[in-house]
């Protein structure tokens, strides 16, 4: 009976427009996300003519929307009614997880055909978990993350590293100074391997990583660095390191030494100042009278019998001549 009337209902219509095919089967389509599927329709005779056609997607149970005029898929979309009018498959590029659901393809005649679609998104190898790494200094280290369906391109891709009690964006936004120009993703091949790698490893790398996906998608690191014993010596010796960074090492001793240079050369002009004092002192008093006294004093049996061997002895015992030459001289005029 049914079948009847759609018998009846074609040749009717015949003339004047497209019956889309498979209207009584709901086709199921799954694509990766960030990849692109085509939602299969067509007229089934191929002769009809279209007036009108349109792709709805359901919103809610009572809703369906035109995806030819929602925002959500603007500038991802194909058709190719163009070339061959009947064909009315439509193509959707860069899916997304919302794209999921059901899609109706119809015609004026309001017989439409069915599309269920499903986007698979990436789901983290060894999501939750950590993963423990070691690096040399001076090399390179990969960080493995990837989607378990390497083919999926997720919708957001984030890799943070901790600093000061705090996770930093490292990729795609190089938030820290020290990984900034250092790390790059390898997945010009595979969109779904996201895997970090970080060059020119130095100490200041080490600690805990994390890629992600989706705040459930997650895979933490914790990135040891280990000094590398044969690339020291090469930044103290004149051959020169490839990366920045190895000088950096060689630059601090350099700035040091300068440091003790002024220290030693600052001492070097005290010791010189006070030797001159005492030298100009000692030639100001004169130092024959000082030399007389001594025999004096000593002839008058005074503790002065010690030979001045030292700059401060010289100094000391200028002072205590001098004393004792004044009070004689104060006596003699009494
Ligand atoms: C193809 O379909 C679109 C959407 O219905 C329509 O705007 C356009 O005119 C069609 N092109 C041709 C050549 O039929
Ligand atoms: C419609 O066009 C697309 C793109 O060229 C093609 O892949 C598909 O097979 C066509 N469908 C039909 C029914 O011809
Ligand atoms: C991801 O890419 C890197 C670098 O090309 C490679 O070493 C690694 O094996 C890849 N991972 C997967 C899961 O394919």
């Amino acid at each position: 009976m049914r079948a009847h009337l759609h018998l009846l209902f074609i040749m009717l219509h015949f003339s004047r427009g497209c019956d889309v095919s498979d209207v009584s089967q709901t086709k199921v389509i799954s694509g990766y996300s960030g990849g692109s599927v085509l939602l299969p329709c067509s007229c089934a005779q191929p002769q009809s003519t279209v007036h009108t056609f349109s792709w709805q997607f359901q919103q809610t149970v009572n809703t369906w929307i035109s995806v030819f005029e929602n925002q959500k898929y603007r500038d991802r979309l194909v058709l190719f009614n163009e070339s061959s009018p009947t064909n009315l498959s439509l193509l959707i590029s860069d899916l997304r997880k919302t794209d999921e659901g059901y899609y109706k393809c119809l015609t004026e005649q309001n017989t439409p055909t069915f599309v269920q679609l499903t986007v698979q998104g990436c789901d983290l190898v060894n999501t939750g978990k950590t993963v423990e790494l070691t690096g040399n200094s001076g090399e390179s280290v990969l960080l493995p993350c990837s989607c378990t369906e390497l083919l999926t391109k997720p919708e957001h891709i984030q890799w943070m590293y901790m600093t000061e009690n705090n996770y930093k964006e490292i990729y795609p936004k190089e938030e820290v100074e020290s990984h900034k120009n250092r790390v790059k993703l390898l997945n010009q091949n595979t969109p779904g391997n996201l895997s970090l790698l970080i060059s020119a490893l130095t100490i200041k790398h080490q600690g805990t990583y994390y890629c992600s996906v989706s705040p459930q998608q997650i895979v933490y690191f914790i990135l040891t660095v280990k000094e590398n014993p044969y690339t020291h010596p090469i930044s103290s010796t004149t051959h020169e390191p490839p990366h920045h960074f190895t000088n950096l090492p060689a630059a601090q001793p350099a700035h040091n030494t300068l440091h003790y240079v002024f220290i030693l050369l600052g001492i070097f002009l005290s010791v010189l100042l006070l030797t001159l004092l005492v030298f100009i002192y000692w030639r100001c008093r004169g130092g024959r009278t000082v030399k007389k006294e001594i025999t004096k004093e000593s002839n008058d049996g005074e503790a002065l019998k010690k030979e001045p061997d030292s700059q401060d002895d010289v100094m000391y015992s200028t002072v205590v001549y001098v004393k004792t030459a004044s009070k004689e001289s104060d006596t003699q005029h009494h």
